[in-house]
Parts: C-alpha cells; structure tokens; sequence
C-alpha cells in the first residue's frame, strides 16, 4: 500500500512555530516516526508539504492519478479552501484529515472544516500521534 501525506501551509515551522500550540516537534520529526511505523505496516509512505494551495490541489491529483491513499492536514486551508476540498471530492482513494490540535477547543473560525466532509474521516487533538492513528486505520482497511 501507498500513502501520501500532504502537509499545509505553515506546518514546515513545526518546531518552532507556536509550541504551546503544536508541540516541540518538527515535521521532520514527524514524517521520520510515520515513515518508520508505516514501514512495520508495510505501508510505503512518501511526504510533501507545501505552503501554496495550487501545489497542494495538484498532489492530491496525482494521488488520486496512482491510487495512492491520502493523509491531509491542510493547516488553515482547511477553513477556507473550497479548491482544496473539490480537489479531494475529486479523487477515489481513501482519505483521512489529520490535526495536531483540537481546533474544536480553540478560535470559532477554526471549528468549520471545509475539507472533512469529504474525507473519509478526521482525527484531530492528538499531536504527532494523529499521522500515525491515520496510517493504523488505512492498514486495517487493506486487509
Ligand atoms: C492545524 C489547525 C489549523 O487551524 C491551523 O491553521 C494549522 C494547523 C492543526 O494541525 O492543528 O495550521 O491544521
């Protein structure tokens, strides 16, 4: 199985970025600990972030091009986007939204996700561990 997890806007600063928010660790960090766990699950996993919402628009596609599964956390795009939404409406793989914070606890603004809605599902308020939640659950639907 093929996974590709796509990182939004901003989430290169992880680390640095609001730490009281999204903790101490880097994406680096993260994508390093995702690719290892997948690796036991025998899940190739391969990363991209961007910070430009075309960008994001036009790895989706080809995800959906390879068949490929899609775990997103699309950072703040994920309350405006409608492009970033109809680009996974678009695409018949499975899907899953990822969230290092619980943005139900935090700014109104942040409570609306464009993009859940057509996703297969979201997990959301468990940090670094949600990538990792998101790469369990598409191994058990493999088999
Ligand atoms: C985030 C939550 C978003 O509201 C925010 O804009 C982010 C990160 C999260 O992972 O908790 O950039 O997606």
């Amino acid at each position: 199985m093929n996974v590709v997890i796509i990182n939004g806007p901003n989430l290169n600063l992880l680390g640095q970025r609001e730490v009281d928010v999204y903790g101490q660790y880097t994406l680096q960090d993260i994508n390093n600990a995702a690719t290892q766990f997948a690796k036991q699950l025998n899940i190739n996993v391969t990363v991209f972030q961007s910070n430009h919402e075309g960008e994001i628009i036009t790895r989706i596609q080809k995800a959906g091009q390879d068949g490929h599964s899609i775990i997103i956390n699309p950072g703040a795009y994920t309350h405006t986007s409608i492009a970033i939404r109809d680009a996974l409406a678009s695409v018949r793989v499975a899907k899953i939204e990822v969230h290092l914070s619980n943005v139900h606890k935090r700014e109104e603004f942040r409570h609306r996700s464009l993009t859940a809605a057509v996703c297969d599902g979201q997990i959301l308020g468990f940090g670094p561990q949600g990538y990792i939640l998101a790469l369990y659950q598409l191994s058990l639907r493999a088999h």
